[in-house]
């Protein structure tokens, strides 16, 4: 009734921005990311104990996040036979120390990997995937190593709203993502708050939609043929719109500072000199700049030269996995 597993978290190349189902996490488009090493989080889940029990980073988790991981393991006792009953967790991320990083999407992969494996469940990258969602929408697209769509679906159940594997972590091994940690404080308005404001008041929502599900294909094309131009062309058109959308809402809603701007632009001038590197945003002021492996060491350069107080050089990462030591 004990298992643990370990997962990597991603960053999105076409990006998942706004719900049609906030409980179920369904999102209004299909989103696409690479999952990346050597960043993860390890979880064990035990069943089977006196009470439920959560600890993620040696604290006990409180409020939502421990409601978002006991949605979890209620679906996963809803699913298993016999009733596992409840539940301890425990979870450790390796993430640099409050380098701004989200870890969720690791975070709920291990979840689901490994509470399902504690319940008894056979090892299913689908359902693990439907079940990583209900914890943090990106975190569907973690469960599988490499390049990940989460395909939006269409069911009111969300039973066909999970990530596929398009790509895995061996198809393209020179990609990489250079995370550019400007700002180490915690965001004001968090994904799940802004995506909603979003959807709820900007006008440019729609065009947000369809724009983001035409790119997927297109993206996955990129990636098959390996244009690492062409991406990173489409990341920053996928990423800026994204936001616009967001400076579109009312009130308006900006994630990007003045050094993000300002690393932005210098990674302008440095494509004109020739240096193949691109950036993504998330919901958050710190830039992921992608390049290849004969870069990266410039692009660090270039990001800590632009204020990075932290940089975390990142290649296309694996599956998450069952792993035979707990953490408990
Ligand atoms: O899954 P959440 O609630 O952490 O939202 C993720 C939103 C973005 O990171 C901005 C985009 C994405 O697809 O990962």
């Amino acid at each position: 009734m004990k298992a643990t597993a370990l997962a990597h978290p991603n960053i999105a190349l076409v990006k998942y921005w706004g719900k049609r189902d906030d409980a179920l996490i369904l999102p209004h488009q299909s989103s696409l990311s690479m999952t990346l090493a050597p960043l993860s989080v390890t979880t064990t889940v035990e069943f089977g104990v006196a009470s439920d029990q959560v600890e993620i980073n040696g604290h006990t988790a409180k409020g939502s996040e421990r409601d978002r991981v006991l949605r979890v393991l209620e679906a996963v006792r809803a699913e298993a036979q016999g009733k596992p009953g409840p539940a301890r967790m425990v979870s450790r991320g390796d993430f640099p120390a409050s380098a701004g990083l989200a870890s969720s999407a690791a975070a709920f992969a291990a979840l689901a990997v490994a509470a399902r494996a504690a319940a008894g469940l056979p090892g299913d990258p689908k359902a693990a995937s439907v079940l990583a969602r209900l914890g943090s929408g990106s975190a569907c697209r973690s469960v599988q190593g490499g390049f990940c769509e989460w395909k939006k679906g269409e069911r009111a159940d969300g039973a066909d709203s999970y990530a596929v594997q398009r790509f895995d972590e061996k198809h393209w091994p020179e990609l990489r993502m250079v995370v550019a940690v400007l700002n180490r404080e915690e965001k004001e308005v968090k994904s799940r708050d802004g995506m909603k404001h979003t959807v709820e008041t900007s006008p440019y929502y729609e065009a947000w939609k369809r724009d983001a599900e035409a790119e997927v294909p297109r993206a996955v094309e990129l990636l098959q043929r390996k244009d690492l131009q062409g991406l990173g062309e489409l990341s920053e058109r996928n990423a800026w719109r994204m936001h616009a959308t967001g400076l579109a809402a009312d009130p308006p809603l900006c994630y990007l500072n003045a050094s993000t701007l300002g690393l932005i632009q210098h990674l302008r001038e440095q494509r004109k000199k020739g240096i193949p590197v691109w950036f993504t945003l998330d919901a958050g002021p710190n830039p992921v700049l992608l390049t290849d492996a004969a870069h990266e060491v410039k692009a660090e350069a270039l990001a800590r030269a632009c204020g990075a107080v932290e940089v975390v050089r990142c290649v296309p990462g694996g599956d998450a996995v069952l792993k035979s030591e707990h953490l408990f």
